[in-house]
Parts: structure tokens; C-alpha cells; sequence
């Protein structure tokens, strides 16, 4: 039986306070018809707090923009119906003393014209691109770069008007910020456009919008990954020195919390070290950070073949994991499918009672528990 004490110690990162280190990761559900988070919705998250989770990151929610949802029945993060339904959400998840944030969301060219709402609207993108070369959707002018940064912020101010505790912006898996990092999709040549340091300029752009938008005091995380859903084996940066340069504008701009999305989160990022992204980037910043990938699962979330069925794993120890965070590495650990599986994951770790957990199996995601 790992000794989980370190998984337990309170933490405070600036004006968060969570009392303990397990988060709960973003996971799309698509169960909010109409775009608007509804009893079922507020239920599912009340449990993950009731069964101990620190800090929840919602679903992706999307933003305020004509081309920002690529999925039905996805929630969205602005409009009085929706928002209503978030602030009974962080109502539900304060009251099992658990803390919350959004993870806000622009899909980009993984939009298909047709999902509502946004009807015929192309998916939109620095260059127009899903995946390198291939043109599916809307080159984004500089007034529709200046209409989605903009979005990112109000959804930001709503964040804290109702009542999150902090706000995640989605940077990661080959969405919007992603495609222009990633040189793969982003071919512009324009200031957005160029070397990792001009393909980081929206991002950068967001952070700033957000961070004026919230304040000095109100937490900003950054999702990010080196990862792409279109290309598993992409990567932004190869060597520490182009970590530090990737992430050091990210934190001057107002980024406080890092979460690096790995798939596996015991392997290292770099030859000769251990360190993994999230151990790197806190490494590099001094920023705290949050790691991911196959806590508690026997294997990672995606299938190699490319499909969007989220691989099933079964329970495995968590000795390497509590390892880590005792070290220092990083300083919360987010886990996915295994609380989908067990929505007492963290009161059960964290009580020493960790056997007998569920698998996570694809079912689970054709009903909302
Ligand atoms: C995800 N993941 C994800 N990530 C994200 O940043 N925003 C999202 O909306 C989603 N949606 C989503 C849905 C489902 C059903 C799964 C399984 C995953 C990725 C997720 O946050 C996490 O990084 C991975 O699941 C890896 O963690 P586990 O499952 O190995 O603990």
C-alpha cells in the first residue's frame, strides 16, 4: 500500500487553496442539451467533489464565437441559460469543499460546418488547417484573431463573476491555440506566423486579454501538450532550452499554473533525466504544474489507431506517481478516465482503501454517472 500523505497535503498555489493534490481532468461529455450544463451535469460533478477531488477542471466549455464548438450537446461558457446552469454547478462542488475551474474552449478547424450552434460556419484556423496541408476551413483574418481573443476574456470575466475559483485555458491536443503553435497548421506569414516564439503570439494574446480581464488575483491555468490529436509524435519543443523559451513568455503573461497533458506520465520528457513535462516546466518556470496521463490506468487514453473511442484500462498501484509529487516534481496530479470509473477515486487513495477500483471501460461514457 503506497504511504499517499503527499497526495494529501493541503496546498495553497497564490489565492488557490485546494486540500489536496488530485485533480479532476477536463473530459468532454456532451450531455448538456442545448449547450447548457443542466441537473445531471451539476450531479456529476457534485460527486467527483463528494468523493474528494482538490480541484475539478470542467469539461471543455466554449467560448463566446460563432465557429468555437465542434461537438453537439457540449456546454457552452456565456448566454444567462448556460451560465445559470455553471454557477449551480460551482454551488454544487463548494458545498463538498472542492474548488473549480472552467476549461475554456475554442475548437478551431476540428469544427465541421453543421454543429450548432454556429450552423454553416467553417471551422476556423491560422492557415485554414486540421492537419498539415490539408485545408479544411477559414484562414483567420486579424479581426477574427481580435474577436476570438476577446471571447477568451469574457468568458474568463464570466468565470470569475459566478464564482469559479480559477480559469483553464485549453492550449492543448491540436484545437485553436495549439494550431497556431503547432508549425504543422500554422504556415502564416504574418506576425502569428513563423518561428515558435511568433507562433505563440495568440496565445500569448489570450493570456494577456485574460489575465486584464480577471485581475491580478484570480488563478490562470494553461493547458498545453506536445501531443496532437492529429499527430500523436508532434512536438513544439525538443530540448529544455526550447522548453524555457516556450514557457517563460507564458508565465510573463499571466499564466500561473501549468498543466502539462501527457499520455503517460512517467516517462521523461528529455534524455538523461526524469523529469517529465509537468517536472520540466515547474523546473524552468517555478511556476507550479500539474501532471496527467494514465494515473491509476494500466493504459493511455488514446488508441494508436487514431479513433476517438477512449481506450480502456485497467486499475494499476500508484507507488511511481506518489513518488514523484513527494520529490516535488510537480505539484497536482489530474486524472481522467479512472474517476469517470470511480467518482470516490481520491477519498479511496487518499484513505489507504485502494483496491477494488473499477476498470474504465468505453461504456461508461454512454451515460452520465
Ligand atoms: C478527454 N481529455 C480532454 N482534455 C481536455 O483538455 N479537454 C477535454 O475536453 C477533454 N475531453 C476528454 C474526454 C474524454 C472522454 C477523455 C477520456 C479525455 C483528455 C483528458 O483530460 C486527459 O488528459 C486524458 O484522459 C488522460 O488522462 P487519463 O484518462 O489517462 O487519466
Amino acid at each position: 500500500m503506497p504511504d499517499t500523505k503527499t497526495l494529501n497535503d493541503p496546498v495553497a498555489l497564490g489565492p488557490l487553496e485546494l486540500r489536496n493534490r488530485i485533480v479532476m481532468a477536463p473530459m468532454t461529455r456532451t450531455y448538456s442539451p442545448g449547450n447548457v450544463p443542466n441537473a445531471k451535469v451539476i450531479e456529476y460533478y457534485r460527486r467527483r467533489a463528494a468523493g474528494g477531488v482538490g480541484l475539478i477542471v470542467t469539461e471543455g466549455t466554449f467560448i463566446d464565437h460563432k465557429a468555437a464548438i465542434a461537438y453537439p450537446n457540449v456546454p457552452a461558457f456565456f448566454g444567462d441559460e448556460a451560465l445559470a446552469g455553471w454557477e449551480k454547478v460551482v454551488e454544487a462542488v463548494h458545498a463538498e469543499g472542492g474548488k473549480i475551474a472552467p476549461q475554456i474552449w475554442h475548437v478551431g478547424a476540428i469544427r465541421k460546418p453543421g454543429v450548432n450552434p454556429g450552423g454553416d460556419t467553417p471551422g476556423y484556423s491560422p492557415s485554414g488547417m486540421v492537419k498539415p496541408g490539408k485545408v479544411t476551413g477559414h484562414a483567420m483574418t486579424q479581426e477574427d484573431i481580435d474577436e476570438v481573443v476577446a471571447a477568451f476574456a469574457k468568458a474568463a470575466a464570466s468565470a470569475k463573476e459566478i464564482g469559479f475559483d480559477a480559469v483553464e485555458i485549453h492550449g492543448a491536443h491540436g484545437y485553436l491555440i495549439d494550431q497556431f503553435f503547432w508549425d504543422g497548421t500554422n504556415v502564416r506569414e504574418d506576425e502569428y506566423g513563423g518561428d515558435l516564439a511568433h507562433r505563440s503570439r495568440f496565445a500569448l494574446e489570450v493570456v494577456k486579454a485574460v489575465r486584464a480581464a480577471v485581475g491580478p488575483d484570480f488563478p490562470v491555468i494553461f493547458r498545453w501538450s506536445q501531443w496532437k490529436q492529429q499527430d500523436y509524435s508532434a512536438r513544439l519543443v525538443e530540448t529544455p532550452e526550447e522548453l524555457e523559451a516556450f514557457v517563460q513568455p507564458l508565465a510573463e503573461a499571466g499564466v500561473d499554473i501549468f498543466h502539462c497533458s501527457t499520455r503517460r506520465f512517467w516517462e521523461p520528457e528529455f534524455e538523461g533525466s526524469d523529469l517529465n513535462l509537468a517536472g520540466w516546466v515547474k523546473k524552468l518556470t517555478g511556476k507550479p504544474t500539474v501532471t496527467v496521463g494514465s494515473v491509476g490506468l494500466n493504459a493511455d487514453f488514446l488508441p494508436d489507431d487514431g479513433t476517438a473511442n477512449f481506450r480502456e484500462a485497467e486499475p494499476t498501484g500508484i507507488d511511481e506517481l506518489v513518488a514523484r509529487v513527494g520529490r516535488g516534481e510537480f505539484d497536482l496530479v489530474a486524472v481522467g478516465r479512472a474517476l469517470i470509473a470511480n467518482p470516490d477515486w481520491a477519498n479511496r487513495v487518499l484513505s489507504g482503501e485502494y483496491g477494488d477500483m473499477r476498470p474504465y471501460t468505453k461504456d461508461m461514457l454512454m451515460t452520465l454517472d
